[in-house]
């Protein structure tokens, strides 16, 4: 198991990408401590995790929230007797984010302090843990709209990505000799529900495929691979790097959409 003995904290683990991830962690010999604001998705991924013979704890709360953000790490690092590995994974993509002109100030600033903000909260108060282990690694999850833009804007939504993958970069370079490895997931469209449902809607996805070399979405238990393997000490000369988990997207120029 690449993960034996491994004690990560997760959120944004009670759905999507972060459940599935808090899952393979656990499979692979982790224990994890799972956040999220969402009790019942939590409670879910818990199941989950303990009939494949896992152990996790649930952290309910807002990453957003810098007291909520600091008291998670710390029952984190408390439940499990420490921290060696953070998936920084918790996003939004809120309604009305669209380009410059028509998005609402609300909805950018809500994005920025969930996507970010979020993000670097948990770096804050993370870190000094991971630094208490005598190491670890850090993925933090950006978003292949981070490496290339698109004709239906989420203005908000990529500035955050954008933002990541330079902090994930950044802090990368400032622990590089401090044993802490940091990297950015750059994933493409992945199947979780939110996703799901809007592309199928067969217009919405008749756009996009002939964009997608695959011509499929990812599993959510795909980018879940990859977060074990950045998370492991396999991966133990890899910093500092974007990930595209895509399918092939942001290599393509143009592709065959038989
Ligand atoms: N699904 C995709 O196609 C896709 C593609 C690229 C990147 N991503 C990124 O992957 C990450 C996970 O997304 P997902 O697709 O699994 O979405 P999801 O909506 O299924 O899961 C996100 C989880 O984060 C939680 N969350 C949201 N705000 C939070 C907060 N402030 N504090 C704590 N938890 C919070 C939600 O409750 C939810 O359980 C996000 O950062 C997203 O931007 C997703």
């Amino acid at each position: 198991m690449r993960l034996a003995g491994k004690r990560a904290f997760v959120s944004g683990a009670g759905g999507g990408i972060g459940a599935a991830t808090a899952l393979k962690f656990a499979q692979e010999g982790a224990s994890v401590a799972a956040a999220d604001l969402n009790a019942e998705g939590l409670a879910e991924t818990l199941r989950a995790v303990e009939a494949a013979g896992g152990s996790a704890v649930a952290l309910a709360g807002d990453v957003a929230d810098p007291a909520r953000c600091e008291a998670m790490l710390g029952e984190a690092a408390e439940a499990l007797g420490g921290l060696d590995v953070l998936f920084n994974n918790a996003g939004v993509l809120l309604p009305g984010d669209e380009g410059p002109v028509e998005t609402p100030l609300e909805a950018w600033e809500r994005t920025l302090r969930v996507n970010l903000t979020g993000v670097f909260l948990a770096c804050k108060y993370g870190i000094p843990h991971l630094e208490k282990a005598g190491g670890g690694s850090v993925v933090n999850t950006a978003s292949m709209v981070a490496l290339v833009g698109s004709a239906y804007p989420q203005i908000a939504y990529t500035a955050t990505k954008g933002g990541v993958l330079a902090m994930t970069r950044e802090m990368a370079i400032q622990y590089a000799r401090r044993g802490i490895r940091f990297n950015a997931l750059c994933p493409g469209p992945v199947g979780t529900p939110m996703v799901k449902a809007f592309l199928s809607d067969e217009a919405a996805w008749n756009k996009r495929r002939p964009y997608m070399p695959m011509g499929r979405l990812a599993e959510p238990a795909e980018i879940a691979n990859l977060v074990a393997f950045l998370a492991s000490d396999e991966a133990g000369y890899i910093t500092g790097a974007a990930y595209p988990i895509d399918g092939g997207i942001t290599a393509a120029y143009v592709i065959d959409d038989a």
